[in-house]
């Protein structure tokens, strides 16, 4: 295991749960956010995202599930993510454990591979939990979103006494439409699976405050400390992988160098191609 710690920032590289037994202190995040690998198969930089049957992947789920409950304060929150398959199992084991406040589906635009003899997968599921449905954090004016009907269309609504103009505001329901990030965009790094930004930043800010820590054990490219980072929350992130514990070192900590390794976002294809464009035909320099 190797820690970085930065300010309010720290990157833990190694096994998420050894991380979550030994490292983390019972109750003590605010919100945890976990995106594991789903057992379908991708390939985490050599790391092969399958488990030879599914009860394994399920036996090995529980434990960080149950170690992650732990390291909540009472008043936390939990977002877990997991492919379509193994979801019903996660919600089964959770409901009698803590509060599970929303089943949201995170749905966008394209399946990458196209299906042609079944229906493509077109969403991710996500459940929104909460240790005590009394008392937990939920900045609703925080994600509020255009509610296209009634405002639009200068609707009154008369089941209001006395009837109202329809608010053109409104928190957003549980279909979350966010696209996934490709490669032309700006936030992309080199991850087969890497989370929005603007999915974490609804789910940070609803669900934490300021200088709140936050918590997310299977980091990837580090979406989530980033995203903590710009809301001027605290993070704790842990990856097994060094590439990508590389992405957020840079990322998140701001560090140029690893051990002489300098670190950099490798450019994309055509900036390298107009660079070289602009070398070859416009060599002001
Ligand atoms: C689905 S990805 C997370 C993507 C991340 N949410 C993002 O926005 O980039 C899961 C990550 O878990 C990492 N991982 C797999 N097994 C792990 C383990 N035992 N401990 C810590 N990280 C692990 C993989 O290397 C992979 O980067």
């Amino acid at each position: 295991m190797i820690k970085h710690e930065h300010e309010n920032h720290i990157i833990y590289q190694g096994d998420a749960i050894e991380i979550l037994e030994h490292e983390i202190k019972d109750s003590s995040v605010d919100l945890i956010f976990v995106d594991p690998p789903y057992n379908i198969g991708k390939d985490f930089n050599g790391l092969k995202d399958k488990w030879s049957t599914d009860e394994l992947y399920l036996e090995w789920c529980y434990k960080w599930i149950s170690l992650c409950l732990k390291k909540l304060k009472p008043t936390g929150s939990f977002y877990v993510m997991t492919s379509t398959q193994f979801m019903p199992y996660f919600d089964i084991f959770l409901r009698s454990k803590i509060e599970i406040l929303s089943r949201i589906v995170w749905s966008y635009d394209s399946s990458g591979v196209q299906a042609k003899k079944f229906y493509g997968s077109m969403y991710e599921p996500i459940l929104f939990c909460v240790k005590d449905k009394n008392n937990y954090t939920f900045n609703s004016n925080d994600i509020l979103v255009e509610a296209k009907t009634g405002a639009k269309r200068n609707l009154i609504d008369y089941r209001k006494n006395p009837p109202q103009p329809y608010s053109n505001e409104k928190v957003p329901g549980n279909v979350w439409d966010f696209p996934r990030v490709r490669y032309r965009m700006d936030e992309y790094e080199n991850h087969p699976t890497q989370k929005p930004i603007a999915l974490l930043e609804r789910i940070i800010k609803a669900s934490s405050n300021e200088g709140d820590t936050i918590l997310d054990p299977f980091s990837g490219s580090f979406t989530t400390s980033y995203v903590a980072k710009k809301l001027k929350r605290k993070s704790i992130g842990i990856e097994i992988n060094e590439e990508f514990t590389k992405i957020g070192l840079r990322r998140v900590q701001e560090m140029g160098e690893l051990n002489g390794e300098k670190l950099y976002r490798e450019p994309k294809i055509y900036e390298v191609k107009n660079f070289q464009q602009q070398t070859l035909f416009e060599p002001k320099l």
